[in-house]
């Protein structure tokens, strides 16, 4: 493809704004998703030359690059579809996603073996095929911000393809701690964290996790990588060589803590389809009963197999909440071409049965799972909420433990744990749970569903203010404006 050299904002993730369906009549139907860089990015309105750099997912996408269906302002790129399974699946997901969220059963894994060299190949190559489009696209000087873990090698392979741009990578998830992190071969650490260092900026959702990167990066080579952190006040960097003789490059560390988009959460929760869930789950609940509500992918780090055995250990030790209480959990599939995804789904649905099977009454079901996505169904348990479970493992920020807040309809209370990044801003108004102990999680679910009607009610309105600070659209201008300051 000849170089179009014509956007001033690039974005470039795995996942894009669109996908394609393939219909029956062979058609292709487009599917929007939603999210912050989507908010982000229509913020900053047509004129600026926008592009979005994005991998093609599904058949459908594939099929849609080849007949040369598209949107204006998105690129998809072809990436062979085994390509992309090893670069996504295979190291994505089963090793950085397991590195950063701390998932490993480490007796037995991770183990380095000569199919995780083959996948980091193609973990090198999908990287590039990004690094090469950006190049292609990007104007003289242009912003470009690459998004998340599966693209920690595109700041480097950009920079050297064009040391014009301005580049910044921001982290949606944690970040490792240091003896964790180590358990990557020591070649690949370091390829991740030059990677990264690409950049002119880095950003996070937290200094826990911007602490974190700083650490990895300081062990790598403290020679040629020089960490500054002076006071926590003030601006943070990383001064390196990639050659051991200056010239020094500067990698600036920012913080932005994306927030909920509360007008769009406000009204969204408040259309018939919600509703009409309302009115469905009202029934299912049953009258006068207190609900405990979560809502997440059905992912190994949000922690629902705990969640359920505390939920359980409430109805054991409390007995007086039974018949009391439904625990309203909705767990949506999530990469279910990894199998111990699909083992954890399955274990998901086998606690909460037995749950079910334990202390159910014909009246009463004490869990109420459902598997199937239904964002207007998520709304409608949001705003039944007397409790919001959210006691993930690790989790970059978690966008739930916002959202609840600020469209439960009689104000919730938050049972959230201290590894969420959340908990930065919202840890004061919660009841905060160290996600391992069950014992804990029981007592504090306890605790909200008795907290006084008036405390609650105050709670959730600082947990809706802090959890609202920084909408989309205003994070992602941060970001922007923060690259566009430097070097210009
Ligand atoms: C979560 C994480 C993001 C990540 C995304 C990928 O939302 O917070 O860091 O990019 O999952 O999900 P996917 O379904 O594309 O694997």
């Amino acid at each position: 493809m000849a170089p179009s050299h014509n956007a001033h904002v690039l974005v470039a993730s795995n996942r894009g704004p669109v996908s394609y369906e393939v219909q029956d009549d062979g058609s292709l139907k487009p599917k929007r998703g939603g999210g912050g860089l989507v908010s982000g990015l229509s913020a900053i309105g047509p004129e600026a030359d926008a592009l979005w750099v994005c991998s093609a997912l599904s058949d459908g996408d594939r099929e849609a690059v080849r007949q040369g269906v598209g949107e204006d302002g998105v690129r998809m790129l072809p990436i062979p579809a085994d390509v992309h399974a090893d670069a996504y699946n295979g190291i994505a997901n089963s090793v950085l996603w397991f590195v950063h969220h701390l998932l490993y059963q480490t007796p037995l894994e991770p183990s380095f073996d000569a199919e995780f060299r083959r996948q980091w190949a193609s973990y090198e190559t999908y990287n590039r095929a990004f690094a090469e489009a950006l190049a292609q696209e990007a104007a003289e000087g242009a912003a470009v911000l690459v998004q998340d873990y599966h693209l920690c090698l595109v700041p480097g392979m950009l920079r050297e393809l064009r040391p014009d741009l301005r580049i910044a990578h921001f982290s949606h998830t944690p970040w490792a701690p240091v003896e964790y992190f180590r358990m990557l071969p020591d070649d690949i650490r370091a390829q991740l964290v030059w990677g990264m260092l690409g950049a002119d900026r880095l950003g996070f959702l937290t200094w826990r996790w911007a602490f974190g990167f700083m650490a990895c990066a300081n062990e790598i080579d403290a020679e040629r990588i020089q960490v500054y952190s002076p006071v926590p006040s003030e601006p943070k960097s990383i001064e390196h060589t990639a050659t051991g003789v200056p010239p020094l490059r500067t990698t600036w560390i920012g913080v932005h803590g994306l927030g909920a988009d509360a007008e769009f959460l406000r009204a969204r929760s408040h259309e018939a389809d919600v509703e009409e869930r309302i009115v469905a789950l009202r029934e299912e609940i049953g009258a006068g009963r207190k609900t405990i509500v979560r809502v997440d992918r059905t992912e190994l780090s949000k922690n629902i197999v705990r969640g359920l055995h505390a939920y359980r250990r409430l109805l054991e030790s409390r007995p007086e909440w039974r018949e009391r209480v439904v625990h309203v959990a909705f767990a949506y599939p999530s990469r279910q071409d990894l199998a111990v995804y699909r083992d954890y789904t399955a274990e998901v649905q086998r606690v909460a049965q037995e749950i079910n099977d334990t202390f159910g009454t014909p009246g009463w079901t004490p869990v109420l799972l459902n598997l199937k996505d239904d964002f207007a169904r998520s709304l409608a348990a949001y705003r039944l909420a007397d409790v919001a479970l959210v006691n993930p493992i690790r989790d970059g920020m978690n966008l739930v433990a916002k959202e609840v807040p600020v469209v439960s309809d009689e104000g919730c209370a938050l049972v959230l744990s201290r590894e969420a990044g959340a908990y930065e801003e919202l840890g004061e108004d919660a009841i905060v749970v160290n996600p391992y102990d069950v014992e804990q999680t029981a007592a504090a679910l306890h605790e909200a569903l008795t907290m006084p009607a008036h405390e609650r009610a105050e709670r959730a309105k600082r947990l809706a203010a802090a959890a609202t600070a920084l909408p989309p659209a205003q994070w992602f201008l941060d970001q922007l404006n923060a690259l566009k300051a430097l070097n210009g």
